[in-house]
């Protein structure tokens, strides 16, 4: 049986647009059947005095992979940031709404657990100043896993995940920055992976990438969508529309438009994703 998924108003910036059905449904060709994974609810975010995020309603879909795009400074990273509360190591933030992960409220876990369970890599790869090995191993220590073969397996099997073992086996204890950018990358999300997360956020995780280093990451989203839920922050809107099945396009704080991808870049709802989409401004 499909699943209900929401069908919420998206604050609309067009003068007169009327409120939009958004959650895109669910069973239609080419997104097949998801569960609801993570919900943002009228979700306000402050730094400060300035509100860099304005009632944000959006359904994410499990195993499946949606992507934010919109310009510079439209809120994009810091949505994604409130998803596994990374804010709140930003001093003078605040948040109003709610979000969900599997219907329970995120502000209610405890963070460490929620971190566990929605994993992060950033646009700027950030290896720890330690080994191969123990840049996978760290999470896995730290949620209690001893040495020995079975540290080794999951260092192993984390690595093979993130496209990278075959390129490091032969130096697991060299320096992580011994890499190459587009190695060091795919160790951060071999890292985010090693504690095996229900849901991995990206931020613009290929901006610093060639495009072979590029098509490798894509092609790792492709895979792990099998085993977790993906939420991704671009710039390119072409690795949008390979990559993504659920587009949101964010401008000036506000979730214009959110869709399934092929909406969104072929036949949007809303003048301004039209216009960003076809390169009139952004
Ligand atoms: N730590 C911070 N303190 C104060 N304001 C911030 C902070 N981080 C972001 N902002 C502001 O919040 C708004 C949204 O920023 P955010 O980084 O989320 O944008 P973005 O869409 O990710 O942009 P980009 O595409 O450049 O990464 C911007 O106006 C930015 O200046
Ligand atoms: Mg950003």
């Amino acid at each position: 049986m499909e699943n209900p998924i929401r069908v919420t108003s998206v604050t609309g910036t067009t003068p007169g647009s009327s409120a939009l059905p958004r959650g895109a449904e669910a069973g239609s060709k080419g997104a097949g059947t998801a569960e609801l994974k993570l919900r943002a609810s009228n979700l306000n975010f402050f730094y400060g005095k300035f509100q860099a995020l304005h009632d944000i309603n959006l359904d994410i879909h499990e195993n499946r992979v949606t992507a934010f795009i919109g310009p510079s400074g439209c809120g994009k990273s810091t949505f994604l940031r409130t998803l596994n509360r990374m804010h709140e190591m930003v001093r003078n933030t605040r948040v109003e709404g709610e979000v969900e992960l599997d219907g329970q409220d995120i502000f209610g876990l405890e963070v460490s657990q929620l971190r566990r369970r929605v994993g992060m890599v950033f646009q700027k790869s950030n290896p720890f100043p330690k080994s191969i090995f123990d840049n996978v191993a760290y999470g896995l220590r730290v949620n209690g896993f001893a040495g020995g073969k079975p540290l080794h397996d999951a260092v192993e099997s984390s690595l093979r995940r993130a496209a990278l073992w075959e390129e490091v086996k032969d130096k697991l204890n060299d320096s992580a920055y011994s890499l190459s950018g587009g190695q060091q990358q795919r160790l951060c999300i071999a890292r985010a992976l090693a504690v095996n997360p229900e849901v991995l956020l990206l931020d613009e995780p290929c901006s610093a990438l060639d495009p072979i280093a590029t098509a490798k990451i894509e092609d790792l989203i492709f895979q792990l969508k099998d085993s977790c839920t993906l939420v991704i922050v671009t710039h390119n809107m072409q690795q949008a529309a390979r990559v993504a099945e659920y587009t949101g396009f964010f401008l000036l704080g506000r979730l214009v438009e959110f869709d399934k991808t092929t909406t969104i870049f072929k036949n949007p709802a809303q003048k301004e994703t039209e216009d960003y989409v076809t390169g009139r401004f952004g």
